[in-house]
This record gives structure tokens, sequence and C-alpha cells, in this order.
């Protein structure tokens, strides 16, 4: 039986150069197959807005949606450490109320860990929930949920004043109690300078070698079909499989073909004669 990864595991994965491998999951299934291919690590993410969703970023989503998901992730992988990903709005309105979103994660999801967005500007969150007890995934670079802001989904610092902000975030972020670092969407100079500067392990995504790297499942899967970003590598066309199931599927029914023989329930011989017997299957009238 797998046994779960801890905090510890991966400090000491990362001194020891092994990488960790991450990955989003929304529902039971996935989490299930991800487990029994021993994933190290799976982010319910709020990326889910669009994987799921179909919204057009990630501001939409709502703590609901992120506790029923995450509530799903867990059940299909008991043993797997989970991050449950703070949306936007959960830790905009103060310490308190983000340390309520935080405790809801734990409690109602049994999630192992949270990922919040953001450098500097979050130190007095990140502090606060890492003193509730809990423990927290920093995310710098380049940040969905505030993708507005930022112009889009671009990469971050690519000049040398933008690196060092966002290297200045990735520390602000370990001083201020996270276990670990996510950086996206940045160039590898970067994060090689954010994992001179932070002794914690650093995953990324789009942000080159790390000591672990995370991927959206519906990217890897070739499900998403809206955009791929330049850094996703696609290992299967799952999309293609999907249309290929339905439109059999469809062909089937509509030619009488489906339901066959092997997929019904029978009765036995005399049932069936009594049940032909009567003229006609109506309840008596009173
Ligand atoms: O929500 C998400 O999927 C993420 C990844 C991009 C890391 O935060």
């Amino acid at each position: 039986m797998k046994k779960k990864l801890t905090c510890f595991d991966f400090q000491t994965m990362k001194e020891e150069g092994r990488k960790v491998v991450l990955m989003t999951a929304y529902d039971y299934i996935t989490a299930k197959l991800a487990e029994e291919t021993g994933m190290d690590m799976l982010l319910v993410g709020d990326s889910l807005g669009m994987a799921v969703y179909g919204y057009p970023g990630t501001v939409p989503v709502t703590m609901d949606q992120c506790i029923v998901h995450a509530e799903a992730v867990r059940r299909g992988a008991p043993e797997t450490f989970v991050i449950g990903d703070m949306p936007f709005g959960s830790y905009h309105a103060g310490v308190e109320d983000a340390c309520r979103n935080a405790i809801r994660f734990y409690k109602e999801a049994g999630v192992d860990c949270l990922k919040l967005e953001g450098g500097k500007r979050v130190v007095p969150i990140i502090k606060a929930i890492v003193d509730d007890g809990m423990l927290l995934m920093g995310h710098v670079g380049l940040t969905p949920q505030s993708s507005g802001a930022l112009g889009g989904f671009r990469a971050q610092g690519r000049t040398a004043e933008a690196a060092k902000a966002v290297v200045e975030d990735a520390v602000a972020v370990y001083e201020a109690g996270a276990f670990s670092v996510l950086v996206e969407g940045v160039p590898p100079e970067v994060t090689a300078a954010i994992r001179r500067s932070v002794p914690v392990p650093v995953y990324g995504i789009g942000a080159g070698d790390c000591d672990g790297q995370i991927m959206v499942c519906s990217d890897i899967l070739g499900l998403f079909q809206a955009f791929t970003p330049k850094f996703v590598k696609r290992y299967g066309n799952l999309a293609e499989e999907y249309r290929k199931v339905f439109a059999a599927y469809s062909d089937d029914v509509r030619k009488g073909v489906f339901p066959g023989e092997e997929h019904l329930y029978r009765m036995d011989e005399g049932e069936a004669k009594k049940l032909l017997k009567g003229k006609n299957n109506r309840p008596a009238k009173k």
C-alpha cells in the first residue's frame, strides 16, 4: 500500500535531487487513476473554472465549488498529498476570512495543504494560515487570478527588474512560512534565481527545471481544447477518443444495435410466459 508523503518527504526529495510529480485533479476517477500511477501530489486547482465549468478564467470559481471537487479527489486518492487551491475572493477580504476558508478546506475536504497566489502582498495571510497550523504552498510569477492586471496569461519576469520582483515575491512567501513555492510562467533564469534564494522545494509550471513539475491534467490528456499554453506537453489526445466513443455510441443507438443480447436482464422462461398470458399488463380496475 502506498504511504502518503509529507512535507518532510518533499524536503528530503529536494535535498536528494529526486523530482516530485504534481498534477491537477478535479474528480474521483482521475484522482484514483493518478494515485494508482504513483503521482506525488494532486492539486485541486482553481483551473477547474476553465477545465470543468467552461469559465473564461479562474476568477468566478467559488469556495463551495473547490470544496466539492476537493472532497471527490480526496475520496479517489486517500493516500496522496492533496492541495486545495484558494480561489479568488477566498483570501482577499482579510486574514480572518482567509483562515476561515482555509479551515473549511481542511475540515470539509480533508486536504493536506493549501495554495494561494501572490508574493509580498499576501504575506500576512500566509503567516496567519501557517500560524493556525496549516501547510501552505506559495504561487508566484504568472498568477492567473490576477491575469487581468497582468494584461492576460503572459509570462512574467522577462526583464531584470521584473525578474527581481518575482524572486523577491518567492522569498517573501518562503519567509512568511510557505513550505514550498510554485512558480508559473517565468524564464528558467528566474526559477534558478529563486532556487538559489529559498531552501524549500520550488515546483514549476512553464518555469524550466525545478524540484518538481506540475501540469493541468486536461492539458496533458489533450482534453482541454480552448487554448494550449506554450509550456504544455500533450501526452495524449483524449478529446479525439471522446469524439470517437460518442459517435460510435450514437451510431449504435440510432441503428438499434445497442443494447445487444449481452446487455439484457432476462426473465426465467416460466415468468416470461406468465407475463405473456395476461391480455394486457394494466392493473385490474377496482
Ligand atoms: O489552478 C491551477 O491549475 C494552478 C496551476 C496552474 C498550477 O494553479
